[in-house]
């Protein structure tokens, strides 16, 4: 008799993509289980993924907390509160982050028991073909065997390191480290100006350290749109960001207690920068080791990425894979829509995820948030388009906020009017680009949200106006 246990599905990995799948898969009726190895500091389960761990949740609670610090210093005197005495305490920031992330671990678990989903706390890995479906076997905490006719490889991915300079998290800093450096460094290197880059530098600018950013690319944010890139950097470098763009890196080496860049500016110069930490962020890899894609034969692109098609259907019939594993942008809520979708997909049903939709956002301040395409990719698809603008200098609720930095710009087919792309910068974006992911999910044209009534005073306003801006007649600018 088998010693496996079966189920209809299982799910390897569970970040948002693998426990959000899980959990769509339990729904549908499914007996389905989710194997994932995060440990947290004591040893025990810690589901929730890079996600919950070292990414979207701690780094926003210490946007959040730096934040804070950084308007209790500069920014509270204007409203006549006057703070004397204002201290850091790191550690109860840390702390506080630490206890959020647990809250969300614990929440997940919850959820697993809630909707039935067996959980199992250590490594999983392809061990063969059997019974029209697959053997996964689980290493670590928990030891097993499970077998499914239905497998969903949700493995994330880890952050890239720079040749010759692996991370130690002492001095050279994955996001992991970057999120928990016990002490304000007084010279922080951030290599790679990109959104951890931006995220995690804000967060220790604010708290004091000298941030240098070094990009490899000669352009600022590239994926975003040109104006909006533009109005973020010049943004940042007045808050004290020291970027510099088009840097060829080269020779890093570790002191006791500080590590140096060597690099080449973008005019050529060779340059020397020390620092107290440094951390490194160029993009990320995706998990394929130890999952025994060997023994089953499943198929990865030349970057290490498994081979999908448009429905997360592997190369392998009943082996599905989503979020950071596969092609597409490396956002959460890529990764759960994707999971969901496949549940769906799994039950016979017809998941859909629209690629077109997916909003980003860049949690700095201010805040750049956009969905659909941007100016300059419309100008090189040669699209007629056309554009309106309304910056929130002229938002009464922006100004009542005392943040009235950025603007809203929408881009509306020139003949039909649909949106085609909506850009943020300035006062919870993250919030405002809903409106916009809605709209264009739902093809609507730029006049229909500028017949929409919206709340005053509100910052959403100005989504309103911009909207009115793509036919030059915005109301109070
Ligand atoms: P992951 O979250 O990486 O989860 C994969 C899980 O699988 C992990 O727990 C891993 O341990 C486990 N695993 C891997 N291999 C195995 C195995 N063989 N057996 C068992 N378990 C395994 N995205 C946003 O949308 N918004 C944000 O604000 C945001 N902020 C971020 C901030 C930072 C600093 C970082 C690094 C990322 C951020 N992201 C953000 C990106 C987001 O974290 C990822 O896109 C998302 O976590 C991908 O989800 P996933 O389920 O594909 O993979
Ligand atoms: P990224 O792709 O956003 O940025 C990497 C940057 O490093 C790019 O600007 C790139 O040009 C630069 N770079 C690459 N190699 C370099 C080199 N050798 N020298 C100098 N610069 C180099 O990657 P990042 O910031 O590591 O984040 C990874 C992913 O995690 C993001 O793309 C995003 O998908 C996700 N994420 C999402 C967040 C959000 O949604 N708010 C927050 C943080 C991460």
């Amino acid at each position: 008799m088998s010693t496996e246990k079966q189920f209809d599905v299982v799910v390897i990995g569970g970040g948002p993509g693998g426990y959000i799948a899980a959990i769509r898969a339990a729904q549908l009726g499914f007996k389905t289980a989710c194997i994932d190895e995060w440990a947290n500091a004591k040893g025990g389960p810690a589901p929730g993924g890079t996600c919950t761990n070292v990414g979207c949740i701690p780094s926003k609670a210490l946007l959040q907390s730096s934040e804070h610090f950084e308007h209790a210093g500069h920014a509270f005197a204007e409203h006549g509160i006057n703070v004397a005495g204002l201290e850091l305490n790191l550690g109860q920031m840390l702390k506080r982050k630490d206890g959020i992330v647990k809250q969300n671990n614990d929440g997940i678990l919850y959820l697993f028991k809630k909707n039935k989903v067996t959980f199992f706390h250590g490594r999983g890995a392809f061990a063969g073909k059997a019974d029209g479906g697959y053997t996964i076997n689980v290493s670590g905490p928990a030891t097993d065997t499970l077998s499914a006719k239905n497998v969903i490889v949700a493995t994330g991915s880890n952050a890239r390191e720079l040749p010759g300079a692996p991370f130690d998290e002492k001095l050279i800093l994955s996001n992991t480290g970057a999120l928990a450096i016990d002490a304000v460094p007084a010279r922080l290197g951030v290599i790679g100006a990109g959104v951890i880059g931006l995220e995690m530098g804000s967060v220790w600018r604010r708290l004091g350290a000298q941030v240098t950013v070094l990009e490899g690319l000669p352009t600022f944010l590239g994926a975003v749109d040109e104006q909006i890139a533009k109005e973020a950097h010049k943004m940042f470098t007045k808050q004290g960001l020291a970027i510099h763009l088009g840097c060829k890196i080269g020779n890093i080496t570790k002191g006791e207690n500080e590590v140096t860049v060597e690099y080449v500016d973008s005019t050529g110069v060779a340059q020397t920068a020390t620092f107290d930490r440094l951390i490194v962020s160029i993009g990320r890899v995706p998990n394929t080791t130890g999952l025994g894609i060997e023994t089953v034969g499943l198929q990865l692109d030349d970057r290490g990425f498994v081979v999908v098609d448009d429905e997360c259907r592997t190369s392998l019939p009943g082996v599905w894979a989503v979020g950071d594993v596969v092609r597409g942008p490396m956002l959460a809520h890529k990764a759960e829509e994707e999971g969901v979708a496949v549940a769906e997909r799994i039950a016979g049903q017809h998941g859909h995820v629209n690629f077109n939709t997916v909003p980003w956002v860049i949690y700095t301040s201010p805040e750049i948030a956009w969905v659909g395409k941007t100016e300059q990719t419309l100008k090189a698809e040669g699209v007629a388009y056309k554009a309106g603008t309304f910056p929130f200098l002229a938002n009464g609720r922006a100004r009542a906020l005392g943040d009235t930095s950025g603007m809203v710009k929408f881009l509306a087919d020139a003949a039909t009017d649909e949106i085609l792309g909506v850009h943020i910068i300035g006062p919870m974006a993250s919030e405002l680009i809903s409106e916009a992911v809605v709209a264009m999910e739902f093809r609507a044209s730029s006049e229909d949200i500028a017949r929409i009534c919206h709340a005053h005073p509100s910052l959403s306003e100005a989504t309103k106006e911009a909207a009115l801006a793509v036919d030059k007649r915005s109301l109070n600018f």
